[in-house]
């Protein structure tokens, strides 16, 4: 399935792991100006995942100098202990992991209670079957392409089956891929039926953003 067919926007999102921390609003707004259509924005607990990333003030910080909407990935083991916190920070869409400690439908309710969007993720070892109950219930599902972490890891390919599967029972979702996006992945996850591409150090890295942006739109 080509999502180019489909009515389902394709949004490209670059995510700031891979902006240099010192100039965050000045790197989101270069990515704004170049084209992006969300700011994904990875929080990291070092406990869920082995690396620490950002919290709340910066998220709110950044917020108020960056116009595009805050796709916030939370990789923290007790995401319902932070929810209306990253919301009131600026949060528009909240991503937790199914496999963190937390009763997801929960979740989902008090993320929709904030008022933002609500996504659940699953690392590459989590099946499909585990968010199924939840699917009818959030915005959008992200499939991690590399184990959640760090940035610049390979692209797992065999995610694809799982992107394939939610695009067969949910025509209608927002379908997020996370890791090791480029020119060549983004074709193949945009194939399988993923429709919101997130990607860090191949836009960071890029010379010409824009013409980076341009080049994961299939
Ligand atoms: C990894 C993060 C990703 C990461 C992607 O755990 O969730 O958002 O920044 O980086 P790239 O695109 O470099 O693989
Ligand atoms: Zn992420």
């Amino acid at each position: 399935m080509i999502i180019k067919e489909c009515y389902l926007l394709q949004k490209i999102c670059p995510s700031i792991l891979s902006a240099d921390f010192a100039e965050l609003a000045k790197d989101a707004n270069r990515m704004a100006d170049a084209g992006a259509d969300m700011l994904h924005v990875d929080i990291m607990d070092g406990q869920f995942v082995p690396n620490i990333s950002l919290g709340l003030p910066v998220l709110e910080c950044l917020n108020k100098k960056c116009d595009l909407p805050m796709d916030v990935h939370l990789m923290i083991v007790r995401p319902q202990d932070y929810i209306q916190r990253f919301a009131k920070a600026g949060a528009d869409i909240i991503t937790f992991h199914v496999e963190s400690d937390c009763n997801p439908l929960e979740c989902i309710q008090q993320i929709k209670a904030c008022g933002c969007k609500a996504g659940i993720s699953i690392k590459p070892n989590t099946p499909v079957m585990e968010i199924k109950p939840y699917l009818a219930l959030v915005d959008m599902v992200l499939v991690m392409t590399v184990e959640p972490g760090f940035g610049g890891q390979s692209f797992m390919q065999d995610m694809m089956g799982k992107v394939y599967e939610l695009r067969s029972i949910c025509p209608d979702l927002d379908i997020e891929v996370d890791g090791g996006i480029n020119h060549e992945t983004a074709k193949i996850v945009t194939e399988a039926g993923a429709n919101v591409l997130v990607a860090g150090s191949y836009l960071f890295g890029a010379e010409d953003a824009s013409a980076a942006i341009a080049s994961l739109r299939y």
